[in-house]
């Protein structure tokens, strides 16, 4: 073995990819049942509807080098993402553009006149001497806007009274003073033709290539556990960071998702992909409804069942699956003491979401891991 891998999603699998096809031989652990990290995605058994099992993934990039490089392992569809919400029992679309201002406010402005509104409202507060999320959001968008679909929304996902929620978690707030209700705003974006799992396994289908599931990095009785590794072989590590030094400056703090999934007797549930709930009487933050990310599977899709997933938000312990950063002054110190602490080691490459304790979205992963690859293993720079 000439690398070993710790993790399969998409960073250890393009570093994977990358070093197999320049003929090295390499090892890929995950200690989960199957490959592709957070990307993974299956077939729900009833319907053979496309479930995405740690949430919703919607591929976008505007990076040529990313795009090149994923197409080699997968065509994308045509899927364009856009999200709705609904506020008091109306619903809206997002993110908060004209459209969903004219309904707000029930009114046909134009855009200087919708832009005049939202600037006079803001003037409330200064964004430069807000205290907090409340009067920061606020500052950035008036209070209408802001109470009725950014303030509990957000208090949610934080499960924190947004005058506790530091005014550091937004730097804006997204407004468009156009009717321009695409989601990403990318010069790419569609799904995976035939699904996130049939994509990560072409990136591992290689004869240099050997992926081992159910194992654990740090479990002793493995024979590819940490001590067994370091300083023997070249590491990249794309688990958690402060995991991999077993929290010697703290744990680092992480918002988690609980998912909740039911398979309904009828054929269509919410009439699109994603429907945010940004109210307080409503205890989960979105439902997805995943046959609307493949419309272009008619026989599925027209079937007369449908799969939802309620999304619920909370910080995470421990033992809970790391989704979100939450990026305190504490946690910012503390990540500085790991890449210290990282520089140390022998031949060990840190990477992806977790070993970074970064939000990466996947084009970002996939992009960072190929600068790895191209900057610390193959010879080359950027
Ligand atoms: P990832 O977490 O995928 O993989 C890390 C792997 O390491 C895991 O498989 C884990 O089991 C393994 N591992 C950890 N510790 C280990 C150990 N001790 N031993 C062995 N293995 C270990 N992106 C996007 O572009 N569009 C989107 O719509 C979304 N949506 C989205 C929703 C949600 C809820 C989240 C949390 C994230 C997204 N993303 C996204 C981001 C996307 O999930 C992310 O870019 C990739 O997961 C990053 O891949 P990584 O390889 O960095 O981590």
């Amino acid at each position: 073995m000439d690398l070993l891998v710790v993790g399969s999603g998409f960073f250890g699998l393009t570093i994977a990819e990358r070093a197999a096809a320049a003929g090295r031989k390499v090892t890929v652990i995950d200690r989960r049942p199957h490959i592709g990290g957070n990307a993974y995605s299956e077939a729900e058994s009833q319907t053979g509807i496309e479930v995405h099992r740690y949430g919703a993934h919607l591929f976008h990039t505007s990076n040529p080098t990313v795009w090149e490089y994923v197409n080699r392992f997968t065509t994308f569809t045509n899927y364009v993402h856009r999200v709705y919400t609904t506020h008091k029992g109306v619903v809206f679309p997002m993110p908060v553009n004209l459209g969903t201002i004219n309904q707000f406010f029930q009114a046909a402005y134009t855009p200087d006149q919708a832009r005049a509104l939202v600037r006079e409202q803001a003037g409330e507060f200064d964004v430069k001497t807000a205290q907090n999320f409340e009067e920061k959001g606020i500052a950035l968008v008036g209070r209408p806007l802001f109470e009725a679909f950014f303030r509990d929304y957000t208090a949610k996902q934080w499960q924190t009274d947004p005058h506790k929620l530091s005014g550091d978690i937004v730097s804006r707030l997204p407004v468009r003073y156009t009717y321009d209700n695409r989601y990403f705003n990318d010069t790419w974006e569609g799904l995976p033709t035939d699904g996130y799992t049939a994509w990560l396994e072409r990136m591992a289908d290689h004869d240099n290539i050997e992926v081992k599931l159910g194992v654990d990095y740090f479990d002793a009785s493995q024979p590819l556990n940490k001590s067994a590794t370091v300083g023997q072989v070249p590491v990249v590590y794309t688990g958690p960071v402060d995991r991999y030094f077993d929290y010697a400056e703290g744990a680092l703090s992480w918002r988690t998702l609980d998912f909740e999934q039911e398979v309904l007797d009828t054929a269509d549930f919410q009439g699109t992909s994603v429907m945010n709930y940004p109210d307080l009487d409503v205890p989960y933050t979105r439902i997805h409804e995943f046959k609307h990310f493949h419309p272009e599977r008619k026989d599925i899709f027209n079937g007369d069942k449908t799969v939802i997933m309620r999304e619920f938000s909370r910080f995470a312990n421990r033992d809970d699956e790391p989704y979100y950063p939450v990026n305190t002054p504490a946690d910012r110190d503390g990540l500085l003491a790991y890449r210290e602490l990282a520089k140390g080691e022998n031949d060990v490459h840190f990477g992806g979401r977790l070993g970074t304790y970064q939000y990466l979205d996947m084009h970002m992963a996939i992009g960072s891991a190929l600068s790895m690859w191209r900057n610390q293993f193959s010879g080359e720079s950027d």
